[in-house]
């Protein structure tokens, strides 16, 4: 099999070693990568380093226009991609399709976020002292980012990393999932096809032991990481000084109030508890169910999650696939009888074949189960009856985490309220907490991060304001 090369400041690499990336599905090879030395990772920083006041000094309509070239190329490598993204992920090819497009987007914002970005002017004659003067504010770079993507969306999540990047004038290094490098490796070429400096994105598979050296280096003062929940929270740690944005797990929640519309929410939460087979850091894992409507939502609930087509990720129809590995789909199954043997009723699902989770409907879950506390990233759902939304409210928040929450219902005092009382970086009224539009501030609260995603919420976080204050103006 061909060896995949790595991105190393703009120019295809190979190193000494390579990593075999399996299809989750069947356990086959489907690609050979290139893993880069030491000295090739310094390189990669060196040239990140070295080309940084190049990259912030870059002009907007350059910026702009790889931007522009990398979401076109995407799009007319959309099915080629997604193919990667199935094969390296097992994510249905459903699924993988709406990730390509959804990564075209990113950049495409990310292009118009960066000519939209502009600096700010304030008198300053408001008081006296400041008579003659005014302040201009931009903002800039804070330096080279290392951007650290997860598996379960190989593409898109590394997509928000690069194109922001491009977009702020940082240069950045990317560290893929070992076990999903294959789509980020085709931003690292797209990026080598526009007039960016060759050292501004290098995309590095690095293996996970050997990145705290890179979490670790001065050089790159932005660390913007999404993944598992201790990972992130231990870098955080590891590098205070930093800039370190986090965007880890949830358990999210939706809640099912007596005016919503049973038949919506039942098919949403079916199918966005299940979605990616639940490896989404928002797919639905806790619903709150209004008792007025129980007893008719509930077989609705079971019925949609019964009639998911699950399968081979390749078939078209397919909607739920495997986990990421034969490991993944184990916990989960553990986490499950765990509950069971605690009292929870199993209503749909509860089988594991291999690395596929049947989708699974829970109800009688004890409060300190993991399937409700911890963030399960499979396709299991726990239901809850409630009564009113006082109680749907107290359970979403009664959890360490806080990263999206959806709430059925059409009345609009209720959604103003779930905005001012959810612990959550973002609410969704009328649809499941698994909604995101890539252009939205996007990130959590609690043990769900720090920072937000989105092209615009990024580019704030990748740079900082600095201001130059003129005097002696006749204003
Ligand atoms: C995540 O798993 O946090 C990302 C969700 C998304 O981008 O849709």
């Amino acid at each position: 099999m061909n060896v995949t090369p790595f991105w190393l400041a703009g120019r295809a690499a190979t190193g000494t070693e390579t990593l075999a990336v399996t299809h989750p599905f069947d356990g086959r090879e489907v690609a050979v990568v290139a893993v880069p030395t030491e000295a090739q990772v310094e390189e990669a920083v060196a040239a990140a380093d070295a080309v940084r006041a190049e990259a912030a000094a870059l002009p907007v309509h350059v910026r702009a226009e790889a931007l522009t070239h990398i979401s076109r190329r995407l799009a007319e490598r959309a099915e080629e991609i997604a193919r990667l993204i199935t094969g390296e992920n097992g994510k249905p090819l459903l699924w993988a399709r709406a990730e390509v497009q959804r990564a075209v987007s990113v950049f495409r914002i990310a292009a118009e976020e960066a000519r939209r970005a502009a600096p700010v002017v304030q008198r300053l004659d408001t008081d006296p002292g400041g008579q003659g003067r005014i302040a201009y504010t931009s903002r800039v770079p804070r330096g080279p980012v290392l951007g650290i993507a997860p598996f379960n969306f190989p593409l898109n999540l590394t997509a928000h990393k690069v194109a922001p990047a491009i977009a702020a004038g940082a240069p950045i290094v990317v560290k893929p999932a070992p076990a999903t490098p294959l789509s980020a490796l085709v931003l690292g070429e797209l990026a080598a096809e526009t007039a960016l400096p060759a050292g501004m994105v290098s995309v590095l598979p690095v293996p996970n032991d050997r990145a705290s050296a890179l979490v670790d280096d001065p050089r790159l003062p932005v660390v913007s990481f999404t993944g598992s929940v201790p990972v992130g929270w231990a870098i955080n740690d590891r590098v205070p000084r930093k800039h370190v944005t986090l965007e880890l797990g949830g358990n999210a929640a939706a809640v099912v109030l007596a005016d919503a519309d049973l038949d919506w929410a039942a098919s949403r939460i079916g199918l966005f508890s299940n979605y990616q087979a639940g490896q989404s850091c928002i797919a639905v894992q806790r619903v709150y169910v209004d008792r007025a409507v129980a007893e008719e939502f509930t077989p609705k609930l079971v019925e949609a999650v019964g009639g998911l087509v699950t399968g081979d990720p390749w078939d078209d129809a397919t909607q739920v696939g495997p986990l990421v590995s034969v490991e993944a789909a184990e916990r989960v199954e553990a986490w499950v009888d765990e509950a069971v043997a605690a009292g929870a009723t199993v209503l749909t699902g509860g089988k594991r074949d291999g690395a596929t989770y049947a989708p699974t409907v829970l109800a009688d879950v004890p409060a300190g189960a993991k399937v409700l506390r911890q963030e399960v990233f499979g396709p299991v759902l726990a239901v809850q009856v409630v009564d009113g939304v006082d109680e749907a409210f107290a359970l979403v928040n009664d959890s360490a985490f806080g990263l999206q929450a959806g709430v059925f219902t059409r009345s609009l005092d209720v959604a103003f309220r779930a905005h001012r009382e959810l612990e959550v970086g973002g609410a969704v009224i009328g649809d499941v907490p698994s909604y995101r539009a890539d252009q939205m501030p996007y990130g959590g609260v609690k043990d769900s991060g720090v920072g937000r995603e989105g092209p615009a919420a990024a580019m704030a976080d990748y740079t900082e304001e600095r201001t130059l204050i003129l005097t002696g103006l006749t204003l």
